[in-house]
């Protein structure tokens, strides 16, 4: 087969990705939050689960208004956090590991607080006004009805120059004018300044949205109060031609994993994005997987997804960019829910097995895969009691306009947010039994879940059958087996809604991977050139390859013909 000609061998091709969300990760001096010294305490456990690389969601200066992906200062360190000095010991600290460490970038928009933005702010003519996206208003309305992803309005009025400010986030996230070649200019010598320092690559958050159409048309208005601006901000006019740019004056020149936040990237615009000639990044974040659950209200539903249809779209994906560009695999970041309660079953009998199967599911694919802090013990979402629990912006955004004009009922609503609320993600990391999962000697910015007591690290990477052994295996085999990383994916089974298949071949070399999605028995016929042969790694005691399988709820198994 020749894929892997095609397909040029890269580090961050057969790397694992750990994501730590600083904040919830691991306080060090007791004031309730996360920070960079309680990471560097840490690496030591990574380095046991063998992760290759972190990606660190930002720990830039910030007002926190969104934790952190408002940026108040792309060249400082938020206090909270720690110091530059801290930063520079846990790089140094984690390459003596052999762990690299990517950066998150966040760069469609600043803060309020950026000192771009309050120049921006002060007049019409100030050197920086051009920084940001300012229009007139329409009829003493906004200049049009585009929604802001953390609902309201996309626009906010500024009395001192009577004009309106875009956000496409929350209202202290105004977007950044990329046709501007100053703003690009300034991007790209604060990433070289970063790159300079050692770090080892860029997630680049919300980027497909940096291009907006020209004259910001109105966008259609479905299930809610405001205009759908995606079609008119997402994968834009010139965002491939400012990536190459991006690429030529700073990515070309550093060995770096770059990773692009691609919101409604579609295959032929990834395969741009994504490009095996390395023009722009090295790969994107795709989100149709994550939307298959949505409703009539977008992701506020509890809706389950049709194996079906996840089985189509991941096929969908790892088909069509096969040679061509490369795919990242994540089921989980800080902005979903836990994997286990969505897609798995989070009961106490199928917890374990079910967090192993769908690790299976996803760490056997072309591509790289992303472990979300916590997905590694099979944290799960969390009991939520009341809306006031909850810390994210878009969840107490939504809730508000969702349950005060009607649309949605109280009850409908928290069961929505208990299910996909980015806040399942946010809670503290449990790492071990002790007070607040041993997060923190203080009060915790956030609820814990109070399932610490079961599940934590302390007691998982000690445990042999552990969902931490597990994942643990699965990076090791991936490290072993290059078929894992570059072998050909071929969907079995595509109509079954219980069993998702598939094989994986290089040269030589063939798995049969087979995922029981349900809590029932399922049976299932081997193809004879698997029958009798080796298990690689499976989620219950070891069966043998029988013509006739008889899987057990949430069975996963992977064999090598
Ligand atoms: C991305 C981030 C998310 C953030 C948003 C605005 O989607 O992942 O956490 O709220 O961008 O920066
Ligand atoms: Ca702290």
């Amino acid at each position: 087969m020749d894929e892997v000609k095609i397909m040029e061998k890269k580090w961050w091709k057969e790397s694992v990705v750990y994501q730590i969300y600083p904040r919830s990760f691991k306080d060090s001096n007791g004031d309730g939050i996360g920070d960079i010294n309680g990471i560097t305490e840490k690496l030591d456990y990574l380095k046991e689960l063998g992760i290759d690389v972190i990606w660190l969601s930002p720990v830039y200066q910030s007002p926190n208004d969104d934790n952190g992906y408002d940026i108040s200062d792309y060249q400082a360190i938020m206090e909270e956090f720690g110091t530059m000095e801290d930063f520079d010991r846990m790089l140094a600290e984690a390459h003596k590991r052999g762990i690299r460490i990517v950066m998150d970038l966040v760069v469609n928009h600043t803060s309020d607080e950026h000192a771009w933005f309050v120049e921006s702010k002060k007049s019409r003519e100030n050197p920086y006004r051009d920084y940001y996206i300012w229009r007139e208003g329409k009829d003493g309305k906004e200049p049009n009805n585009w929604g802001s992803v953390f609902n309201g309005s996309a626009w906010v009025y500024d009395e001192t120059t009577d004009m309106y400010y875009l956000h496409l986030f929350s209202k202290k996230q105004p977007d950044l004018n990329w046709d501007n070649p100053k703003v690009r200019e300034e991007v790209f010598s604060m990433m070289n300044w970063w790159c300079e320092k050692g770090i080892d690559g860029f997630r680049m958050d919300v980027i497909s949205m940096i291009s907006k159409v020209e004259g910001l048309p109105d966008g259609k208005v479905q299930g809610g109060l405001y205009g759908d601006a995606s079609p008119y901000v997402q994968n834009g006019p010139h965002v491939h031609e400012y990536l190459q740019e991006m690429n030529k004056e700073v990515l070309s020149k550093y060995d770096l994993l770059t990773v692009g936040e691609c919101a409604g990237v579609t295959i032929e615009e990834a395969k741009k994005y994504a490009s095996n000639k390395g023009t722009e990044l090295g790969m994107v974040f795709q989100f149709e997987h994550m939307d298959l659950d949505q409703g009539e209200f977008s992701k506020w539903s509890d809706k389950k997804v049709k194996l079906t249809a996840l089985k189509e779209n991941l096929t969908k994906w790892q088909n069509e960019l096969e040679g061509k560009a490369w795919n990242s695999l994540f089921w989980c970041n800080h902005d979903q829910p836990r994997v286990v309660s969505r897609f798995g079953n989070d009961s106490k009998e199928y917890r374990e097995v079910s967090a192993k199967m769908l690790a299976t599911c996803l760490h056997l694919m072309q591509g790289t895969p992303y472990v979300y802090q916590g997905e590694e013990l099979g944290m799960t979402n969390v009991p939520f009691a009341s809306v006031d629990e909850f810390k994210d912006i878009e969840s107490i955004n939504a809730y508000h306009e969702y349950v005060e004009s009607g649309l949605i009922s109280k009850e409908d609503m928290m069961r929505y947010l208990c299910y996909k609320s980015r806040d399942n993600a946010r809670t503290p990391m449990q790492w071990n039994a002790q007070k607040n999962a041993g997060f923190t000697t203080g009060t915790p910015w956030i609820k814990v879940n109070p399932n610490y007591v079961e599940i934590n690290a302390e007691e998982e990477v000690k445990r042999a059958d552990s969902v931490f052994s597990y994942y643990k295996k699965l990076i090791a085999l991936r490290h072993q087996e290059e078929v894992i990383v570059y072998g050909h994916y071929e969907l079995l089974l595509p109509e079954s809604e219980e069993l998702y298949v598939y094989t994986r071949e290089l040269n030589e070399e063939k798995l049969l991977v087979i995922c029981n999605f349900t809590d029932k028995e399922v049976s299932y016929a081997v193809p004879d050139e698997f029958v009798g042969k080796e298990i690689l790694i499976s989620n219950y005691e070891e069966q043998e390859i029988k013509q006739e399988l008889s899987l057990k709820p949430y069975e996963a198994i992977v064999v090598r013909r």
